[in-house]
């Protein structure tokens, strides 16, 4: 199938990418580059061989689109393209809600006057809010998020769902990652986090390296096995995979959500330890005060993918670890 891959040259859609391609889809990307670069989409063709037709521009740029659903007769679109820093949205709301929002409704509007309606959709577990209960499965109330990153999600969620209730003939899948860490196996792509990462793994991994000094372990006291936050960690391969199985196993209009984790949950000490466990070395941290915004734990109930996709998170958190630390060593400065 021929698959529009929207922020293709991202952290995520680089991964995807190279899994799309080594399972024979053709891949066309459209990426503005304003938090990735194009050695990524050169790398995605080095990994796997394979050509990627790349456009770099807007998402809400319409002409554009038009011009690449002309150029290219589209099945499927995998849309990730989008600002997603949490901290950063709650002092740009309007930057979030604008890009995150409206390349969402150009994007639709331009698919469906092409008659393609069939659009995978980068969610998150932030759409739960606080979970109401754990594990988190499909069925758990969503809403109730606490920044402008979180509920642009929750948000375009909601649109994508009022647009299949307009028009059956849409299929929309929701895939609500978890957390996503690590790397190619090749080391050639990874996160290019710029300037100081907020994630905990890129930032152990600076640490790692030593252009960091230490690890702040954000809160010791959360209602947690050792008091710091758990979160399921999920490699970023396997999340790749995940897309593939999507858009190769559902056929039939309608909406689909699915949690893309692991099912297991690792503190921020169990993440520090595995990491030194990869690099070999012991890793300086401290405990700072937590950081606003922050829920004790959250990790998916993925069997509803597991059922009805097949699809099932392989690798653990020493292989999430490993990758992301040849990564970090092969580009010490990340693409540049
Ligand atoms: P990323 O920033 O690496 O990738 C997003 C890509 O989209 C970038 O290459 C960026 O340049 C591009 N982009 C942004 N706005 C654009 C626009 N208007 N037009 C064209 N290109 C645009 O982020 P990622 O980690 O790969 O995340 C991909 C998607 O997954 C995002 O929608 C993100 O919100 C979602 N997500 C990420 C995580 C995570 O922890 N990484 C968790 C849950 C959901
Ligand atoms: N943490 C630290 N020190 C750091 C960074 C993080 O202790 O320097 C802790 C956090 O307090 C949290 C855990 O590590 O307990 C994970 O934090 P991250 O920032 O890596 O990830 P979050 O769970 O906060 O959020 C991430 C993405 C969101 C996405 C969510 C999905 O940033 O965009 O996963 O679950 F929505």
């Amino acid at each position: 199938m021929k698959i529009l891959v929207t922020g293709g040259a991202g952290y995520i859609g680089s991964h995807t990418c190279v899994e799309l391609l080594n399972n024979g889809h053709e891949v066309v990307v459209i990426d503005n580059f304003d938090n990735s670069s194009p050695k990524s989409v050169e790398r995605v063709q080095k990994i796997t061989g394979k050509k990627v037709a790349l456009y770099k521009g807007d998402v809400r740029d319409k002409e554009l689109l038009n011009s690449i659903f002309e150029a290219h007769k589209i099945d499927w679109v995998i849309h990730f393209a989008g600002l997603k820093a949490v901290g950063e949205s709650c002092v740009k709301p309007i930057e979030y809600y604008n890009n995150n929002l409206y390349s969402t409704l150009v994007l639709c509007d331009v698919m469906r006057s092409h008659g393609c309606k069939k659009i995978v959709f980068s969610s998150s577990a932030t759409v739960y809010g606080t979970p109401e209960k754990l594990p988190l499965d499909e069925n758990c109330k969503v809403g109730g998020t606490t920044n402008p990153y979180g509920t642009s999600k929750y948000f375009q969620e909601i649109m994508l769902e009022d647009i299949y209730k307009s028009d059956s003939d849409w299929t929309v899948v929701l895939l609500r990652y978890f957390n996503p860490v690590g790397a190619h196996e090749s080391g050639l792509i990874g996160e290019d986090p710029q300037g100081i990462p907020n994630n905990l793994t890129p930032y152990i991994a600076r640490v790692a390296i030593g252009s960091l000094p230490e690890v702040g372990v954000f809160g010791n006291d959360y209602d947690t096995p050792d008091g710091t936050g758990v979160r399921d960690y999920i490699h970023v391969v396997d999340l790749a995979k995940g897309h593939v199985a999507a858009i190769e196993k559902i056929s039939a209009s309608g909406v689909y959500k699915y949690n893309l984790g692991t099912g297991i949950g690792y503190s921020v000490l169990d993440v520090i330890k595995a990491f030194e466990k990869a690099c070999g070395k012991k890793l300086p941290y401290s405990i700072k005060p937590r950081r606003a915004g922050d829920i004790d734990a959250c990790y998916a109930d993925a069997s509803k993918a597991k059922k009805e996709l097949g699809w099932k998170a392989e690798l653990g958190i020493e292989e999430m670890c490993a990758s992301l630390w040849k990564w970090q060593l092969q580009n010490p400065k990340g693409y540049n």
